[in-house]
Protein backbone atom coordinates (compact mmCIF):
# COMPACT_ATOMS: atom_id res chain seq x y z
CA UNK A 1 0.00 0.00 0.00
CA UNK A 2 2.75 2.80 0.68
CA UNK A 3 4.35 2.05 -2.51
CA UNK A 4 0.79 2.35 -4.27
CA UNK A 5 0.32 5.63 -2.12
CA UNK A 6 4.09 6.51 -3.97
CA UNK A 7 2.46 6.19 -7.48
CA UNK A 8 4.26 2.62 -8.09
CA UNK A 9 2.69 0.48 -9.84
CA UNK A 10 2.08 -2.66 -8.01
CA UNK A 11 -0.07 -6.24 -8.61
CA UNK A 12 -0.12 -8.55 -5.58
CA UNK A 13 -0.97 -12.81 -5.96
CA UNK A 14 -2.55 -14.18 -3.00
CA UNK A 15 -4.16 -17.47 -2.83
CA UNK A 16 -6.69 -16.50 -0.14
CA UNK A 17 -10.09 -14.66 -0.89
CA UNK A 18 -10.36 -13.82 2.91
CA UNK A 19 -7.12 -12.44 2.86
CA UNK A 20 -7.75 -10.15 0.03
CA UNK A 21 -11.28 -9.59 1.77
CA UNK A 22 -9.23 -8.29 4.47
CA UNK A 23 -7.00 -6.22 1.97
CA UNK A 24 -10.17 -4.50 0.11
CA UNK A 25 -10.71 -3.04 3.42
CA UNK A 26 -7.98 -0.49 3.34
CA UNK A 27 -7.58 -0.07 -0.67
CA UNK A 28 -9.19 -0.71 -3.46
CA UNK A 29 -8.98 -2.80 -6.82
CA UNK A 30 -7.30 0.01 -8.79
CA UNK A 31 -4.95 1.14 -6.92
CA UNK A 32 -3.74 -2.85 -5.61
CA UNK A 33 -5.39 -5.79 -7.66
CA UNK A 34 -4.65 -8.72 -6.96
CA UNK A 35 -4.68 -11.87 -8.53
CA UNK A 36 -6.11 -15.13 -7.06
CA UNK A 37 -3.65 -17.93 -7.16
CA UNK A 38 -0.93 -19.57 -5.84
CA UNK A 39 2.44 -17.64 -5.75
CA UNK A 40 4.39 -20.94 -7.32
CA UNK A 41 2.45 -20.30 -10.48
CA UNK A 42 0.28 -17.69 -10.93
CA UNK A 43 0.88 -14.95 -13.56
CA UNK A 44 0.44 -11.04 -12.66
CA UNK A 45 -0.15 -8.97 -16.48
CA UNK A 46 2.84 -7.13 -17.11
CA UNK A 47 6.76 -7.50 -16.21
CA UNK A 48 7.70 -5.75 -13.19
CA UNK A 49 11.90 -4.42 -11.57
CA UNK A 50 10.64 -5.78 -8.62
CA UNK A 51 8.99 -8.77 -7.05
CA UNK A 52 8.62 -9.40 -3.15
CA UNK A 53 7.69 -12.13 -0.52
CA UNK A 54 8.11 -10.71 3.28
CA UNK A 55 7.42 -12.06 6.49
CA UNK A 56 8.51 -15.28 5.65
CA UNK A 57 5.59 -16.06 3.10
CA UNK A 58 8.16 -18.51 0.67
CA UNK A 59 8.46 -20.87 3.83
CA UNK A 60 4.24 -21.15 2.99
CA UNK A 61 4.78 -23.72 0.54
CA UNK A 62 5.75 -27.07 1.59
CA UNK A 63 7.69 -28.35 -0.64
CA UNK A 64 11.23 -27.61 -2.07
CA UNK A 65 10.09 -28.32 -5.88
CA UNK A 66 7.04 -25.58 -4.64
CA UNK A 67 9.77 -23.22 -3.68
CA UNK A 68 12.28 -23.58 -6.61
CA UNK A 69 9.18 -23.25 -9.05
CA UNK A 70 8.24 -19.72 -6.71
CA UNK A 71 11.86 -18.58 -7.74
CA UNK A 72 11.41 -19.00 -11.47
CA UNK A 73 7.78 -17.13 -11.18
CA UNK A 74 9.27 -14.71 -9.95
CA UNK A 75 12.01 -14.44 -12.83
CA UNK A 76 9.18 -14.87 -15.02
CA UNK A 77 8.04 -11.58 -14.05
CA UNK A 78 11.04 -9.53 -13.62
CA UNK A 79 12.75 -7.38 -16.77
CA UNK A 80 16.12 -8.54 -17.08
CA UNK A 81 18.13 -7.28 -13.99
CA UNK A 82 15.07 -6.81 -11.97
CA UNK A 83 15.27 -7.63 -8.12
CA UNK A 84 13.50 -10.46 -5.74
CA UNK A 85 13.72 -9.35 -2.41
CA UNK A 86 12.88 -12.27 0.33
CA UNK A 87 12.48 -11.30 3.91
CA UNK A 88 12.67 -14.87 6.18
CA UNK A 89 13.15 -16.20 9.18
CA UNK A 90 16.75 -18.20 9.71
CA UNK A 91 15.58 -21.47 11.40
CA UNK A 92 16.38 -21.73 14.90
CA UNK A 93 17.99 -25.71 14.52
CA UNK A 94 20.70 -24.63 16.63
CA UNK A 95 18.47 -23.94 19.74
CA UNK A 96 16.53 -27.55 18.72
CA UNK A 97 18.44 -29.98 21.28
CA UNK A 98 18.82 -33.61 19.88
CA UNK A 99 15.95 -35.28 20.60
CA UNK A 100 13.75 -32.13 21.49
CA UNK A 101 10.61 -31.54 19.14
CA UNK A 102 9.64 -27.89 20.14
CA UNK A 103 10.92 -24.49 20.76
CA UNK A 104 9.03 -21.43 22.30
CA UNK A 105 10.19 -18.94 20.36
CA UNK A 106 8.22 -15.73 22.31
CA UNK A 107 6.51 -15.70 25.35
CA UNK A 108 4.91 -12.93 27.07
CA UNK A 109 1.52 -12.48 29.24
CA UNK A 110 -1.62 -13.63 27.23
CA UNK A 111 0.50 -15.32 24.65
CA UNK A 112 3.10 -18.27 23.82
CA UNK A 113 4.59 -18.97 20.76
CA UNK A 114 6.27 -22.08 19.90
CA UNK A 115 7.25 -23.89 16.96
CA UNK A 116 6.88 -28.11 16.37
CA UNK A 117 9.79 -29.55 14.46
CA UNK A 118 10.00 -32.24 11.81
CA UNK A 119 13.77 -32.07 10.77
CA UNK A 120 13.13 -35.30 8.00
CA UNK A 121 10.78 -33.19 6.19
CA UNK A 122 12.49 -30.18 7.18
CA UNK A 123 9.05 -28.57 8.20
CA UNK A 124 7.43 -26.39 11.18
CA UNK A 125 4.59 -25.67 12.47
CA UNK A 126 4.05 -22.18 14.05
CA UNK A 127 1.43 -22.85 17.20
CA UNK A 128 -0.11 -18.84 18.57
CA UNK A 129 -1.65 -19.69 21.79
CA UNK A 130 -3.61 -16.82 23.46
CA UNK A 131 -5.46 -16.16 26.29
CA UNK A 132 -6.99 -13.97 29.10
CA UNK A 133 -7.45 -14.51 32.70
CA UNK A 134 -9.36 -17.21 32.54
CA UNK A 135 -8.43 -21.03 31.52
CA UNK A 136 -9.37 -21.16 27.85
CA UNK A 137 -6.50 -20.47 24.77
CA UNK A 138 -7.29 -19.23 21.52
CA UNK A 139 -4.83 -21.47 19.15
CA UNK A 140 -3.96 -20.72 15.74
CA UNK A 141 -1.34 -22.52 13.61
CA UNK A 142 0.53 -22.39 10.61
CA UNK A 143 2.62 -25.23 9.04
CA UNK A 144 6.07 -24.03 7.12
CA UNK A 145 8.70 -25.30 5.14
CA UNK A 146 12.11 -24.02 6.88
CA UNK A 147 14.62 -22.73 4.14
CA UNK A 148 18.35 -22.00 5.18
CA UNK A 149 20.40 -19.19 3.53
CA UNK A 150 22.32 -21.27 1.32
CA UNK A 151 19.48 -23.37 0.14
CA UNK A 152 17.34 -20.48 -0.78
CA UNK A 153 20.58 -19.11 -2.50
CA UNK A 154 20.74 -22.20 -4.76
CA UNK A 155 17.10 -22.23 -5.35
CA UNK A 156 17.89 -18.63 -6.69
CA UNK A 157 20.93 -19.73 -9.07
CA UNK A 158 18.23 -22.36 -10.43
CA UNK A 159 16.13 -19.58 -11.57
CA UNK A 160 18.60 -17.20 -12.78
CA UNK A 161 19.37 -14.58 -9.80
CA UNK A 162 22.52 -13.98 -7.91
CA UNK A 163 22.39 -13.23 -4.13
CA UNK A 164 22.95 -9.07 -4.54
CA UNK A 165 23.04 -8.29 -0.92
CA UNK A 166 21.52 -9.83 2.05
CA UNK A 167 20.91 -7.94 5.21
CA UNK A 168 19.94 -8.96 9.11
CA UNK A 169 16.61 -6.54 8.33
CA UNK A 170 15.17 -3.55 6.51
CA UNK A 171 17.13 -1.39 8.78
CA UNK A 172 19.87 -2.54 6.82
CA UNK A 173 21.43 -4.65 9.92
CA UNK A 174 24.52 -6.39 8.88
CA UNK A 175 23.83 -10.23 8.66
CA UNK A 176 25.59 -12.18 11.29
CA UNK A 177 25.99 -15.62 12.77
CA UNK A 178 23.68 -14.61 15.27
CA UNK A 179 20.87 -13.16 12.92
CA UNK A 180 17.48 -14.56 13.08
CA UNK A 181 15.81 -13.56 10.11
CA UNK A 182 17.30 -11.75 6.85
CA UNK A 183 16.36 -9.90 4.35
CA UNK A 184 17.63 -11.04 0.91
CA UNK A 185 18.05 -9.11 -2.13
CA UNK A 186 18.60 -11.33 -5.56
CA UNK A 187 19.42 -9.78 -9.33
CA UNK A 188 18.24 -11.34 -12.33
CA UNK A 189 20.82 -12.27 -14.35
CA UNK A 190 20.91 -9.61 -17.69
CA UNK A 191 19.82 -10.91 -20.74
CA UNK A 192 22.84 -12.20 -22.95
C1 LIG B 1 2.61 -13.93 6.14
S1 LIG B 1 1.37 -13.41 5.04
C2 LIG B 1 2.23 -12.22 4.08
C3 LIG B 1 2.16 -10.93 4.64
C4 LIG B 1 1.22 -9.97 3.96
N1 LIG B 1 1.24 -10.10 2.51
C5 LIG B 1 1.64 -8.62 4.38
O1 LIG B 1 2.43 -8.01 3.66
O2 LIG B 1 1.24 -8.21 5.46
C6 LIG B 1 1.34 -14.75 3.93
C7 LIG B 1 0.34 -14.58 2.79
O3 LIG B 1 0.64 -15.56 1.81
C8 LIG B 1 -0.58 -16.11 1.34
N2 LIG B 1 -0.25 -17.43 0.79
C9 LIG B 1 0.04 -18.58 1.44
N3 LIG B 1 0.35 -19.56 0.58
C10 LIG B 1 0.24 -19.01 -0.66
C11 LIG B 1 0.43 -19.52 -1.98
N4 LIG B 1 0.81 -20.78 -2.19
N5 LIG B 1 0.25 -18.68 -3.01
C12 LIG B 1 -0.13 -17.39 -2.81
N6 LIG B 1 -0.33 -16.86 -1.58
C13 LIG B 1 -0.14 -17.67 -0.53
C14 LIG B 1 -1.49 -16.12 2.55
O4 LIG B 1 -2.84 -16.17 2.19
C15 LIG B 1 -1.09 -14.80 3.23
O5 LIG B 1 -1.88 -13.74 2.75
Amino acid sequence: MPLAERGIRVTGIDLSRPMVERLRTKVDERAVPVVIGDMATATAPGQYSLVYLVYNTISNLLTQAEQVACFRNAARHLVPGGRFVIELEVPELRRLPPGQEALVYHAEPGYVGLDTYDTVRQHLVSHHFTFGEGRQARLARSPHRYVWPSELDLMGQLAGFDLEKRWADWSGAEFTAESRSHVSVYRLSPAP
